[in-house]
């Protein structure tokens, strides 16, 4: 089946206070927009970002991070049906379904659209809304249904009666269209309401007065729409996210010591029996094996590899590295850019100086199996260190260093007896 998206990110979010767009503010590593653009790209072929309000920066990220994705810019914002049609250009001839999301609600999951989509097919929809039951569901759109339960329309909660704001059921902003038979909506919205906007939630009447079939599939768990709209919701939507992770985790065999104080991202894999020690942070995209020990208070800033039996322990950092089996850094280390064989042991303090600041290069540190470095010791990139050699503690290793070697840059210990006088 063909399905295109749309992402509409082109409003301002002024409660977020800040000079960074919201949809690019970030929960762990990963921009709000990145997460809407992930939850689709197994679902829609193409996707297009409407951007406006910091135009320029939003595009700059789609085109560097998501090369499948197209921006288009809308100038001035003149509401979220507006907004659907800055796209209408671009799909003329298209004859499947489009699916359309509001940029700001980086919890909705993949598997949702996906039973969203099968939902519409089910019933041969032309339309179809998503919606929730709120308790309280303050500026949301209300859904108002006729009374044999089917659609009337969505009321914005500015232009709502009394008695329609009493509605708990919701319009959770994203919609399935059956896009030939909608396409032609948005040159007819009209801009007659409360925000003098033109309303994508108007396309259901629309549909309605050409007989086409509009149907709501209401959402089980709410919080898979939670919108961010200040500080506050993205701190609340981090730990939301977060939770989640745990729980798939523990269910999936991993040790999670204290769930509460430890952050894995969602693109972090980890194997059965892994145990993860308080106050781990894991961001970016790793991949963890089995039976491995991390932490407490490590650090890994995505590209991480690592197989069975490693232990990353306390107050090691490890970026972009692959790390064999039975391999060992416990205590205070630095580990970036880097390729670690298997039965390595990093002393405490190690370092790979893998950033040159003068000239901005990044180079490699590969250390083969069995190579045992001292505490303390540096690594120098480009440095390779052969099979089963030995770095003293305290070695600045600055060329490669043979199989079975020790290298060592120790100055000779110099013992100045009765130096102090008494
Ligand atoms: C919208 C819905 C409301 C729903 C709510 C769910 C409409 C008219 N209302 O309200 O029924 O309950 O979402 O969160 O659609 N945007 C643009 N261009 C514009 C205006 C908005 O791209 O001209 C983008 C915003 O960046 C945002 C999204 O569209 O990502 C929603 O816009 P917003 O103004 O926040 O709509 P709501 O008032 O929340
Ligand atoms: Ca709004």
């Amino acid at each position: 089946m063909k399905i295109k998206s749309i992402i509409l990110a082109a409003g301002k979010g002024t409660r977020m206070k800040s000079d960074t767009p919201k949809v690019l503010h970030k929960i762990m590593d990963k921009t709000l927009l990145g997460y809407i653009l992930d939850s689709v790209k197994n679902i829609a072929s193409e996707s297009f970002v409407i951007v406006g309000h910091c135009a320029e920066e939003v595009e700059k990220y789609v085109k560097d991070n998501y090369s499948s994705a197209k921006t288009v810019l809308q100038t001035p914002q003149l509401g979220t049906g507006h907004a659907v049609s800055m796209v209408c250009p671009y799909l003329e001839d298209f004859d499947g379904l489009v699916i359309i999301l509001n940029g700001d609600i980086p919890l909705i999951r993949e598997e949702t659209l996906k039973k969203f989509v099968e939902y519409h097919n089910g019933l041969n929809s032309d339309l179809t809304i998503m919606s929730a039951i709120f308790d309280d569901p303050e500026k949301l759109g209300r859904i108002i249904r006729e009374k044999d339960n089917s659609l009337k329309c969505i009321v914005e909660a500015k232009d709502a009666t009394p008695e329609q704001l009493a509605v708990k059921e919701i319009n959770a902003g994203i919609y399935c269209l059956n896009w030939p038979k909608l396409k032609t909506a948005f040159s007819e919205l009209k801009n007659d309401n409360a925000q003098g906007e033109y309303y994508l939630t108007d396309i259901i009447g629309w549909a309605k007065s050409k007989a086409l079939k509009v149907n709501a599939y209401v959402l089980e768990n709410n919080e898979e729409i939670y919108g961010i709209n200040s500080r506050k919701h993205l701190a609340q939507a981090a730990k939301m996210m977060n939770n989640r992770k745990m729980d798939e985790l523990m269910d999936n065999g991993v040790t999670i010591v204290d769930p509460s104080c430890t952050w894995i991202s969602q693109d972090t894999e980890i194997g059965a029996d892994t145990i993860i020690y308080p106050s781990t942070y894991l961001e970016g995209k790793n991949k963890i094996g089995k039976n491995c020990k991390i932490g407490p208070f490590a650090h890994f800033r995505g590209g991480v590899e690592i197989a069975d039996n490693v232990k990353i322990g306390n107050f090691v950092e490890v970026k972009k590295s692959r790390i064999d089996s039975n391999t060992n850094a416990g205590h205070l280390s630095y580990i970036g850019d880097s390729e670690l064989g298997s039965h390595v042991n990093i002393g405490a303090g190690t370092i790979t100086a893998n950033f040159n600041p003068i000239t901005n290069v990044k180079s490699k540190t590969v250390l083969k199996d069995n190579v045992k470095i001292g505490s303390n010791a540096v690594l120098v990139a480009p440095v390779t260190i052969e099979e089963g050699a030995n770095v003293a503690a305290g070695a600045v290793i600055t060329k490669d260093i043979k199989a079975w070697a020790l290298a060592i840059t120790r100055a000779p210990l110099k013992v100045i007896e009765n130096w102090i006088k008494h």
